[in-house]
C-alpha cells in the first residue's frame, strides 16, 4: 500500500526510527558518502503558497538522493484554469513518484492524497506541518539526547505547527504545553488525540494561557508567527491579541539555565521573538532549518525509496 504523510499521526509509529535514519543519512551526507535511493524517480512540489525552506530543501534533499524535483505553482498548472485537484492528483500520478504538496486548505491536502497513487507529502496545510516536526525533533534529539525528560513550551498561536508539535512530542514520550491567548488554542480533536497518545507513551500534554507561569523551569521553549500564511485578514486584531506572547529575555530567564529556544522561521523580530532571543545562545533556529533537509530526505527514501 502507498505511504502518504499527511498528519503525524500517519507515521506516528515509525518516527523514532525516522528519526534515526535521519541521523544516519546526515552523518553520511557530511561525510561526502552517496546514498541515492531515489535514482530515477522524481518528486513533484505543488506550492500554493510562498517557501524558503521547504522548497529548497525538498528540492535538493531529492537531488542529494539520486531523484529529481519539479516545482509546480497552481497559477502555471491547469488548477489555475480550473482543472480540479482530484484530476490534477491522477495525471501527476502517472509521471512522477511522489508529490509534496503545501495547500491553503486540508480538505484539499486529502483530497489530493485520495486520488493519487503515489505517496503524498503534506509540505504544510492549515492543520499540520508534519515535516517541520520531523526537523524539530530530529534538532532536539541531537542537542537533548532524549525526549522523555524534556518540557517542549509552545508559546503562541494554536496553528499548524502547533498541532504537530503536540502530536509529534506526544508520539515520542515528551511532554508538551500549548501555551496560547484564549480563542487561539490548538485544534481541539488533535490537542485530544495528543493526549491520548501521550498516556501511551508516558507524556503530558496541555494547554496555558499564560506564557509567564507556562515556562517555568521549561527545557524548550517553540514559537512561531501569529499570522500564519492564510490569517492576513486579521493581522491588526491578532497583534492585539498576542500581547505579552513575545519570547523575549524576561521569558526566557523563567526557564531552565540549558533551554532551547525553537522557531520554525521566518520569524519577525520585535513580534513574536526578540531579536536578542533569536540571535542569542538559547537559539537553535538554524539547526532546525538544516535538519529539514536531513529529515525530509529520511521520509522520502522511506516513502518513495
Ligand atoms: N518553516 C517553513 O516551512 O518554512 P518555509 O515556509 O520557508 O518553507
Ligand atoms: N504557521 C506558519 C508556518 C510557516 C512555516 C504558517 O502557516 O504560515
Amino acid at each position: 500500500m502507498k505511504k502518504n504523510l499527511i498528519s503525524i499521526l500517519d507515521i506516528q509509529d515509525r518516527i523514532k526510527e525516522l528519526l534515526r535514519i535521519a541521523g544516519e543519512i546526515k552523518k553520511k551526507h557530511k561525510n561526502g558518502e552517496p546514498f541515492t535511493p531515489l535514482e530515477g524517480k522524481s518528486l513533484g512540489m505543488i506550492f500554493e503558497k510562498p517557501s524558503t525552506r521547504t522548497r529548497i530543501s525538498f528540492e535538493v534533499g531529492t537531488t542529494q538522493l539520486g531523484g529529481h524535483a519539479l516545482y509546480l505553482s497552481p497559477k502555471d498548472l491547469q488548477i489555475g484554469r480550473g482543472e480540479t485537484i482530484a484530476d490534477t492528483a491522477k495525471v501527476l500520478s502517472r509521471y512522477v513518484d511522489g508529490i509534496m504538496y503545501r495547500a491553503f486548505k486540508h480538505e484539499m491536502m486529502v483530497e489530493l492524497a485520495e486520488n493519487a497513487t503515489i505517496p503524498v507529502i503534506n509540505g504544510l496545510d492549515d492543520l499540520e506541518h508534519p515535516c517541520q516536526i520531523m526537523a524539530d525533533l530530529l534538532t532536539i534529539r541531537e542537542i537533548k539526547g532524549t525526549f522523555e525528560d524534556q518540557h517542549l513550551v509552545y508559546v503562541g498561536d494554536g496553528n499548524n505547527v502547533c498541532n504537530s508539535l503536540l502530536l509529534g512530542g506526544a508520539a515520542v514520550g515528551m511532554d508538551v504545553t500549548a501555551c496560547t491567548p484564549k480563542g487561539y488554542e490548538p485544534n481541539q480533536e488533535i490537542f485530544k488525540k495528543a493526549q491520548e497518545i501521550g498516556k501511551e507513551t508516558g507524556a503530558v500534554i496541555s494547554i496555558s494561557n499564560s506564557p509567564k507561569e507556562a515556562v517555568k523551569g521549561t527545557t524548550i521553549i517553540y514559537t512561531d508567527v501569529w499570522i500564519s500564511m492564510g490569517d492576513e485578514e486579521d493581522e491588526k486584531r491578532r497583534l492585539n491579541d498576542f500581547e505579552g506572547f513575545e519570547v523575549n529575555d524576561e521569558l526566557v530567564s523563567r526557564a531552565t539555565e540549558e533551554v532551547i529556544v525553537m522557531h520554525c522561521l521566518p520569524a519577525h523580530r520585535g513580534v513574536e521573538i526578540s531579536a536578542s532571543v533569536m540571535d542569542g545562545p538559547h537559539s537553535v533556529v538554524f539547526d532546525q532549518a538544516e535538519n529539514r533537509l536531513h529529515a525530509q530526505k529520511a521520509i522520502m527514501a522511506e516513502m518513495m525509496g
